[in-house]
């Protein structure tokens, strides 16, 4: 029986400030099979990792990506929001969590979600892509996102690369699993899984998200579902050796 995988999600967002090298550190101490992160441009046009449209929520200040420099990025605190002693954590860039893995040299899947659904970040595609092409060789890449539309982009600019559709609801989604839509991965949010149509079924892997609670995790384990993305990688793999052995 194939294990479940267990992904970092936003690296170890339970116990580590988000998308910051110190949390994308703990996921590799850990050993997750995978770590997730989230992508925007700032306005210089630099490939950076941050969940939100602004850094309001997860830094020491305000405002759009979109509307600052790398530079004036740099200089935010990106850790005292979620524990004074990470007051060092910066946000950093993509080419930073890429050297990252490779200095450790991480041979699990990256999966790198672009988030292009309230802003259509100019080429964020291609520069992802130029990005990541070094580093195919030591570990796989998967790209996800919830706009179809930079799928569709990823996948005209490099057919060989593997691409995912993240989704919350039911809808178009909720359609024969791995037919209709040229992805290569199911994202769906967990608390729609059960909705769907059988799942064990699918042709194309699915990867939950975001599993945090026991009985989540016992449920995806269970179901030997393909990845289960999670705050918690650490949690998730001592309960995998209880569960899947
Ligand atoms: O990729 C899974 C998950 O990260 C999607 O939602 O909002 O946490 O980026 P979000
Ligand atoms: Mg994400």
């Amino acid at each position: 029986m194939a294990y479940t995988k267990i992904i970092a999600h936003r690296g170890s967002r339970g116990t580590r400030p988000e998308n910051t090298l110190e949390a994308f550190q703990e996921a590799l101490k850990v050993a997750s099979d995978g770590i997730e992160l989230d992508v925007h441009l700032s306005k210089d046009g630099e490939v950076v990792v941050i969940h939100d449209e602004t850094v309001d929520r997860t830094t020491s200040g305000k405002g759009y990506i979109k509307d600052m420099t790398l530079q004036q990025l740099k200089e935010l605190d990106a850790g005292s929001w979620f524990d004074p002693k990470y007051s060092d954590a910066r946000i950093p860039t993509l080419q930073e969590v890429l050297n990252l893995l490779a200095d450790n040299h991480f041979t699990g899947v990256l999966n790198i979600e672009l988030k292009t659904d309230v802003f259509q970040y100019p080429a964020i595609e291609e520069k992802v892509l130029a990005l990541a092409e070094p580093y195919l060789a030591q570990f796989s890449v998967i790209y996800s996102s919830f706009h179809y539309e930079t799928l569709k982009r990823i996948k005209a600019l490099r057919g060989e690369s593997e691409i995912a559709l993240l989704f919350s609801k039911k809808g178009k989604q909720q359609m024969n699993l791995g037919e209709g839509i040229a992805v290569e991965g199911w994202h769906p949010k967990f608390s729609i899984l059960r909705s769907l149509p059988p799942f064990e079924q699918s042709k194309i892997p699915l990867r939950v998200w975001t599993v945090n609670r026991k009985v989540e995790m016992q449920v995806c384990l269970r179901k030997n579902i393909d990845s289960m993305i999670t705050d918690y990688p650490e949690r998730a793999l001592q309960m995998r050796k209880v569960i899947q052995g």
